[in-house]
């Protein structure tokens, strides 16, 4: 087998045969394959696509490219939560301690941000002491004891995806259906959770700008979870604009500490609720009220034993940034429109993200909301608030923001 062979037939349109998939994953996993060869290859996957045959052969060889974990000494039943990715969407944060909070486990192993979307781990480790990377055995050690661990995945844990999605990254091939849904269940599938409930973004600052695309990608990994054994559902849910108030990784453990006191934005409330119950009703907890387990703070007991379990202080005081600036109502009237995917970019700018997978992050950097749409605003009156350690950033992350929001005269009807 040779790898030009393998891109001619990508290339040409043609079904990539199951002994071309398993050799070149494993042989570029290897380093026997280049990495112009395998960029070659995934542009050809993204111009030309794959079959549902294809993509699941895909996602067996990227499975086992590394070890499977296995969770059955456990207890409780596990079911666990991705989302393809959004701005302001910390999520995860209140969702996995109110699931174990309502007797299911939850193990979450979580990424880093990449571009204009944030991180769950640079989120968390902007809480004094708190350390993403576990060993299995301190993995299972926190999930048993508290019911949720949140972790960076092991380099055991599909390594071929590491590789292949860090190629991807800066290939401009990540916006592949094949490819995002292959990469994240081989990640789900290995990292061996009995029940999977999908959060598809869509909308601008989403990977999936159209709903058609959102469902082809959720219906793809419903279908690879489901034949692999694990339960797995999708919701749809919409990335046009901010989930919440705060884009930013201190600034959001603040909004998810709310949302487990009992508050918060209700839009991160609800998406959480939601998300809880399909998570437990995929668990076979179909009777758990995540409802009461907000609202009478065992969630958030979880979360705090949750948190000093990873070596965080969860009643240390949380990073601010430095510098602030006020961006402020252009006119008054309603606010018609906040672009996530701007926001996300000049969060981003600000210091919330990385460029190069290695660049450090800054956590008190971010953008903080006081309008949404639907809201009446008063011209002068404070729209967002960016925040960095870095002044200078302030100029550029402006200038993602000029085309970010509409207001228009009031009365206008608005439709979300
Ligand atoms: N998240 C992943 O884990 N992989 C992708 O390809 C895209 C988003």
């Amino acid at each position: 087998m040779d790898a030009i062979s393998v891109i001619r037939t990508k290339r040409d349109r043609g079904e990539l045969s199951p002994e071309q998939i398993d050799w070149i994953v494993d042989a570029y996993t290897r380093g026997e394959v280049a990495d112009e060869q395998m960029s070659a290859l995934a542009m050809a996957i993204l111009l030309n696509g794959m079959n549902r045959t294809e993509i699941a052969r895909w996602t067996a060889a990227m499975i086992a490219s590394g070890e499977r974990m296995s969770f059955d000494g456990l207890s409780r039943p596990t079911t666990d939560k991705h989302s393809t990715g959004g701005v302001g969407d910390k999520i995860t944060l209140p969702l996995a301690p109110l699931v174990a909070a309502c007797g299911a486990a939850v193990p979450q192993l979580s990424g880093r941000g990449l571009g204009h979307t944030g991180g769950t781990l640079d989120k968390l480790e902007s809480i004094p002491g708190w350390r993403a990377l576990l060993s299995n055995a301190e993995m299972l050690d926190v999930l048993d004891t508290t019911g949720a661990v949140i972790c960076a995945a092991g380099d055991q844990l599909a390594p071929a995806d590491k590789k292949l999605y860090a190629l991807r990254d800066v290939t401009g091939t990540v916006e592949a259906i094949p490819l995002i849904a292959s990469s994240i269940m081989s990640k789900k599938i290995a990292e061996g959770t009995g029940a999977l409930v999908l959060d598809v973004k869509t909308g601008s600052g989403a990977f999936m700008k159209t709903i058609e695309d959102a469902r082809e990608l959720a219906s793809t990994m419903v279908a690879l979870g489901t034949d692999s054994g694990v339960r797995t559902v999708a919701l749809l849910t919409d990335m046009s604009t901010p989930l919440g108030l705060t884009a930013g990784n201190a600034l959001e453990v603040r909004e998810s500490v709310e949302v487990l006191a009992g508050g918060g934005p209700r839009d991160v409330r609800d998406l959480t609720l939601a998300l809880a119950r399909e998570m437990l009703d995929a668990a076979g907890l179909k009777d758990a009220d995540p409802e009461k387990a907000l609202d009478d703070g065992s969630a958030m007991d979880v979360w705090r034993r949750m948190i000093s379990a990873q070596g965080g202080d969860p009643d240390a005081a949380l990073p601010v940034a430095r510098e602030q600036h006020v961006v402020t109502a252009p006119a008054s009237g309603v606010l018609t429109r906040l672009d996530a995917y701007d926001v996300g970019v000049a969060a981003w700018r600000l210091g919330a993200g990385r460029a190069r997978k290695e660049d450090p992050v800054q956590a008190g950097a971010g953008v903080e909301l006081h309008a949404k749409p639907g809201d009446t605003v008063t011209e002068g009156q404070p729209l967002l608030t960016l925040h960095t350690d870095t002044p200078e950033k302030f100029e550029y992350a402006l200038k993602a923001l000029p085309g970010a929001y509409d207001v228009a005269p009031a009365g206008t009807p608005f439709t979300p």
